[in-house]
């Protein structure tokens, strides 16, 4: 699979980064980033545990079914029931791989395996060789690498490639490494692992002191061809490399690291902004790459020195991460064909229904707001196969806010059709709304896990996208809303989760309603 130069990128947001706190995916999130991870070019997707529950084994399974280029991986413990788990997972992919892994390092043999080093090495080779079972294509992992001391780790690095493994991960689970350090652990696998040239060597970095990217490269630098990163970074506690990072500083440092990947830059941003509109978990704006302010000059002197000359300033185009100037596109006099032309450019293609709906919705925005910008867009249509399957319709909000009367919300929805309306007191406007739709549509047991508000573009008229995130018995979802008014925007937000508890509730598989939708 890699040329001496070629760096292939293993993908692991929907493993790594969907078991980080707080940002558990659906079904259709997992397929949806599947579909964009495979168009973006990523070589291999690591889909999930499909052991860990029955929804990772039936997500895994179908993004087996649907993506076209990539290799679909499963993770597995060191057990067989894992691993039969994760053969049967990915069967239906084209191109498959299984990972295994266990702890190497004395600290996790001792207190979380408790297992004797000569049992753990026994372990690696059983699972190696089972897995083999499955596919020839087995990745194993020495988890805790950063902190095994040398021998042991070249022993167990050895049998697994003995016992078939054609990739092998040295994670720094605990994000403890340094560049130095990491590259110098690498560079002795490739000298004293004589089995070293029958598999490839992979980098996996957790981001605890902020170095995952750098060990990461330090870890090409002396051998290393694949890495493990995942979209924005996310993952367990400070998270994982960032792929964009990643990528861009391969592509913009060619000069320094002369290493090329299949990944198709220009997607970026927008795989970007879905994850976080996926998960609610906002990328800080002066995060690299894929920051609000990443592109953004905002001292006279940088502005000065970007008009006379871009490269003063910038060391990559915005247009290289797939972020075109936001322009002004529509306004309230475009007419539908240029709506649709236009959602198609921006890559979405809308049934008839969701087309119609999030042209009036479209119309309704151009009314409140001079200027529509393709975020707006954007983030107008997003949700809207969801959208088309709703038994809850957001119909009216009037709101008493301020500092006078008791803040309260009047609110009509439509259930199954027919409109309920009510008036309710709060704390605050938004803790009205919650209430009022909590009083039409009762869910006791549904709790709010999360209220975020941002404004999609720049400016006192920008729409106002919300997230809000629910969790009922075990299952989290999160709603989005959009609109010029951000009580609006958290009234449609909150409605867009229940809806999504219901239809989880009532077994809707959103799968079939997205093809509707595309990407
Ligand atoms: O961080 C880690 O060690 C892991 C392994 C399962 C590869 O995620
Ligand atoms: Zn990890």
């Amino acid at each position: 699979m890699s040329s001496k130069d070629q760096i292939v990128i293993f993908d692991t947001t929907l493993r790594d980064g969907e078991q980080s706190p707080g940002c558990s995916m659906n079904l259709e999130e997992k397929l949806k980033m599947a579909r964009l991870l495979d168009e973006m070019g990523v070589d291999i997707i690591e889909a999930g545990f499909p052991v860990a529950s029955p929804g990772d084994f039936e997500a895994v399974n179908e993004i087996a079914k649907t993506v076209k280029n990539s290799v679909v991986c499963g993770l597995s413990r060191a057990k067989k029931a894992d691993i039969e788990a994760s053969g049967d997972a990915i069967k239906p992919a084209k191109r498959k791989r299984i990972h295994t892994f266990i702890s190497t390092s004395p600290l996790h043999m001792k207190h979380k395996l408790q297992m004797p080093p000569e049992q753990v090495l026994e372990a690696v080779a059983e699972s190696v060789t089972f897995a083999r079972n499955f596919t020839d294509d087995v990745e194993w992992s020495a988890e805790d690498a950063s902190r095994t001391e040398d021998d042991f780790l070249c022993h167990a690095v050895e049998i697994a490639i003995n016992s078939g493994a054609t990739t092998v991960n040295i994670p720094d689970t605990v994000g403890y490494t340094i560049p130095e350090e990491y590259g110098a652990k690498i560079a002795m696998l490739m000298e004293r692992v004589p089995n070293i040239d029958k598999a490839i060597i992979s980098t996996h970095c957790h981001n605890d002191l902020g170095l995952a990217v750098a060990n990461s490269l330090a870890g090409v630098a002396n051998g290393a061809r694949q890495i493990e990163c995942t979209i924005n970074g996310i993952g367990e506690r400070a998270g994982n490399a960032a792929l964009e990072e990643i990528v861009m500083a391969l592509r913009t440092r060619h000069d320094m690291m002369p290493y090329t990947t299949n990944i198709e830059t220009e997607k970026i941003t927008k795989i970007s902004r879905t994850l976080s509109a996926i998960t609610g978990f906002a990328v800080q704006p002066n995060k690299a790459i894929v920051g609000a302010n990443a592109f953004a000059h905002e001292s006279g002197i940088h502005q000065d020195g970007m008009l006379k000359h871009a490269n003063t300033y910038e060391i990559m185009t915005p247009e290289s991460v797939g972020l075109t100037e936001s322009k002004l596109v529509m306004g309230k006099h475009s007419g539908r064909h240029a709506f649709k032309t236009k959602l198609a450019e921006l890559g979405f293609e809308l049934g008839d229904n969701a087309l119609q709906e999030a042209f009036a919705r479209f119309k309704n925005l151009a009314d409140k707001k001079k200027e529509i910008f393709e975020d707006d867009l954007i983030a107008l249509v997003e949700d809207e196969v969801v959208r088309e399957n709703e038994r809850i319709k957001f119909v009216s909000l009037q709101i008493v806010a301020g500092t006078k009367g008791p803040q309260t919300a009047e609110l009509t929805l439509s259930i199954d059709g027919a409109e309920k309306i009510t008036k309710v007191e709060g704390n605050g406007p938004v803790d009205a709304i919650f209430k009022a739709i909590r009083e039409i549509e009762p869910h006791a047991d549904a709790h709010l896990k999360l209220y975020q508000v941002h404004a999609v573009t720049g400016g006192t008229d920008a729409q106002a996208e919300v997230t809000v995130r629910l969790e009922e018995n075990g299952r989290t979802v999160n709603g989005q809303g959009a609109d010029a008014d951000t009580l609006v925007a958290s009234a449609r937000a909150y409605i867009n989760a229940l809806n999504k508890l219901m239809m989880k509730r009532e077994g809707f598989n959103p799968q079939t309603a997205s093809d509707a939708l595309a990407p």
